[in-house]
């Protein structure tokens, strides 16, 4: 069965109280009282969908009544009663959020339309309360299926590039560690020269798989002991522009290409594949260049042993403005930013 509709009738006068209360049972759930103390009483237990309140009452008139209810309750209903000599005083109750008022004495036709009208303006409250609820939980809905397929691309994103990386592992055992380490080397300048942390993250990956072109090289080269004659270089040389293809073919991967592309570029503009010049080679690319170069010479080679701390300082420093952008060569030799990297592998060098 429908749940009745529920009035609350407040009147100090016992005659039009009752008499309300006798029309409108039979339609609505009324209750009644003889004051507003008692009717803020009433509806600060419960919320009433229309209030009908005398104006002038003892104690506290209908008008205070009516704004303390709009406090409590803003969306209970109220319609005002008045005697005819006060219309104007409920005219301009209005403005403080009454619905309507009743004349007094009134007609039964008139108190059930205008009690009518409250019911239904409440009917649109709740409905429009319903849709409200309707549509934050779509909203809430629809901001876990973009957060969960955000983890999805995320957990392709790293799949991938770990299956990259695996991949060039594979090819050539130099670089097994080799990445991590300039991955965690690069992050750690990027974050020293200021790069904001959501930037990276991107930068970190790109890193991880620089040298992913290393995979189109033939294994004899890569894995030669001693150095390389001049073709043999000229092929090694390629390995940028080869990465570069492999990681444009996966659209997630797009903006790591500047990175595996330019990494071998150097800051005097003689490095290859472009021969790109100074801040023309993206930062991400300037950042690689010298984690790589840092993490080679701290690492044995398979025709030298890995150089000294000194050594190391020694030939960044002398390559501040030919190989590697000199700002980034400041901050990396300052701060003892070279010890820092290597407590972040926890490996020693068997440095000469
Ligand atoms: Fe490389």
């Amino acid at each position: 069965m429908e749940e009745k509709s529920s009035l609350l009738v407040v009147d100090d006068e016992k005659g039009p109280r009752e008499a309300l209360r006798m029309i409108l049972k039979g339609r609505y759930d009324v209750e009644t009282a003889e004051n507003a103390f008692r009717a803020l009483e009433y509806i600060g237990k419960k919320s009433f969908d229309v209030a009908i309140i005398d104006i002038k009452m003892a104690g506290m008139d209908g008008l205070q009544l009516l704004r303390e209810i709009k406090v409590l309750r803003p969306d209970m209903e109220v319609i005002l009663m008045t005697a005819y000599a006060s219309v104007e005083t409920a005219k301009s109750a209005l403005q403080y959020g009454a619905l309507d008022y009743l004349i007094k004495p009134f007609d039964n036709k008139d108190v059930i339309t205008t009690v009518e009208k409250g019911i239904a303006k409440r009917g649109e409250f709740f409905k429009t309360r319903f849709e409200i609820e309707k549509l934050q939980l779509a909203t809430t809905e629809l901001t876990k299926e973009i957060e969960n397929a955000k983890n999805s691309i995320e957990k392709h994103y790293t799949n991938t590039v770990k299956a990259l990386l695996a991949a060039i592992d594979a090819k050539d055992q130099y670089t097994r560690g080799h990445s991590e380490r300039v991955s965690k080397f690069t992050a750690f300048l990027a974050d020293r020269i200021g790069i904001t942390h959501d930037k990276i993250l991107p930068l970190e990956q790109a890193a991880l798989i620089h040298d992913i072109g290393k995979i189109g090289i033939e294994e004899s080269i890569l894995k030669k002991e001693g150095p390389l004659n001049q073709s043999e270089l000229e092929e090694i040389k390629k390995h940028p522009v080869i990465g570069s293809r492999i990681i444009s073919s996966v659209e997630f991967l797009h903006e790591m290409v500047p990175v595996v592309l330019y990494h071998h570029e150097r800051f005097d503009g003689s490095g290859f594949p472009e021969g790109l010049k100074g801040t023309a080679i993206p930062l991400g690319a300037r950042l690689v260049s010298i984690a790589d170069a840092v993490d080679a010479m701290l690492c044995n080679r398979p025709y030298r042993s890995a150089l000294a701390m000194d050594h190391v300082r020694r030939e960044i420093s002398s390559m501040a403005g030919r190989q590697f952008d000199p700002e980034i060569v400041a901050v990396v030799l300052t701060g003892g930013l070279i010890e820092c990297y290597m407590s972040l592998f926890d490996y020693q060098p068997t440095g000469r």
